[in-house]
């Protein structure tokens, strides 16, 4: 049966309902505009779990000043279909007000990590996520949350902050979900014009190559980066956030690729931020 639950103590209510009958729950939380790289994620939780349920909400706190809240696209009707079609139990869409009702005031701070990569031109981005995903998370009350791999440093801050506040909850990555032309899927997609689509296709065609560099022994972060800003540089509309090269765990710069390291990039297409990113294995073996 698939329901749609707006409040808190509610969802709250129905979650102690679901443990009490041993139920496991997954919960996969969305900013909602589903497209495959969210079903991907659904088709994990329903995988791992009895029930599963997909929160939708566009977290206000996770955006700053100047940033897309207000036109982040919205279709809540579709949305739901998805769900439906995805065998979800539960989808969970609280309003602004159930999430931050007057007088709210508290938040979920990480000291490390936010300052690498979207942390530093996003200074509010990972505060925002970690306390919407805690609140979620003592809302839902699931045994397994699912994230994706194509935000790899939210993956990395939820991990750190479940780590550090002894939340009893399982997260699971799950890989990036690409278009059949290599784009990074994204809700933000939704904003490109079809003269954009190359410019925005330069982020993985920069991977590409920084995998072929890679594979032919290239170990010098520098030179790969280089690569990557010409092909990304080479398109007028593209104004490049970061290209790093960095470590899996602590996001720190690596220098020489001697073990798997991240190559993480966020590139303004327009006024359509986006990102993607990829793990370069050095001793990688074909076939
Ligand atoms: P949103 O951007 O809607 O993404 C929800 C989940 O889907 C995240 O875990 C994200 O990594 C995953 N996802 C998005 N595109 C993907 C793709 N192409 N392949 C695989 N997974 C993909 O991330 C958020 O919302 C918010 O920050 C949230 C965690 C819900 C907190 O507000």
């Amino acid at each position: 049966m698939f329901q749609t639950i707006q409040s808190a103590t509610e969802m709250q209510r129905h979650a102690d309902d679901l443990r009490r009958k041993g139920k496991r729950i997954a919960l996969v939380p969305t900013m909602g505009f589903l497209h495959e790289g969210h079903l991907s994620l659904m088709r994990v939780g329903r995988q791992l779990a009895d029930e599963l349920v997909v929160s939708i909400f566009v977290n206000p706190t996770q955006f700053g000043p100047g940033e897309d809240f207000e036109t982040y696209p919205r279709d809540l009707d579709t949305d739901l279909d998805l769900c439906r079609r995805e065998k979800v139990n539960i989808a969970f869409t609280p309003s602004r007000s159930e999430m931050y009702p007057e007088n709210y005031q508290t938040s979920v701070r990480l000291d490390e990590l936010p300052n690498h990569l979207c942390g530093l031109s996003r200074p509010v981005f990972f505060t925002g996520v970690a306390t919407v995903v805690t609140k979620l998370f003592n809302m839902v009350k699931p045994h397994i949350a699912v994230f994706g791999e194509k935000d790899y440093q939210q993956l990395l801050v939820i991990r750190r902050m479940v780590k550090d506040l002894n939340l009893d909850v399982e997260i699971v990555g799950s890989p990036l979900v690409r278009e059949a032309d290599g784009l990074a899927m994204s809700s933000r997609n939704n904003y490109l014009t079809a003269q954009q689509r190359p410019a925005a296709l330069s982020l993985y065609h920069s991977i590409c190559k920084a995998r072929q560099l890679v594979d032919s022994g290239i170990r010098e972060s520098g030179r790969i980066l280089s690569e990557a800003v010409k092909i990304i540089g080479a398109h007028a509309e593209n104004d490049i956030d970061y290209l790093a090269i960095c470590d899996t765990e602590t996001l720190d710069h690596v220098d020489v690729i001697e073990r798997p390291v991240l190559m993480a990039l966020a590139v303004r297409v327009g006024s359509v931020r986006l990102i993607d990113n990829s793990v370069l294995e050095p001793n990688r073996q074909d076939g």
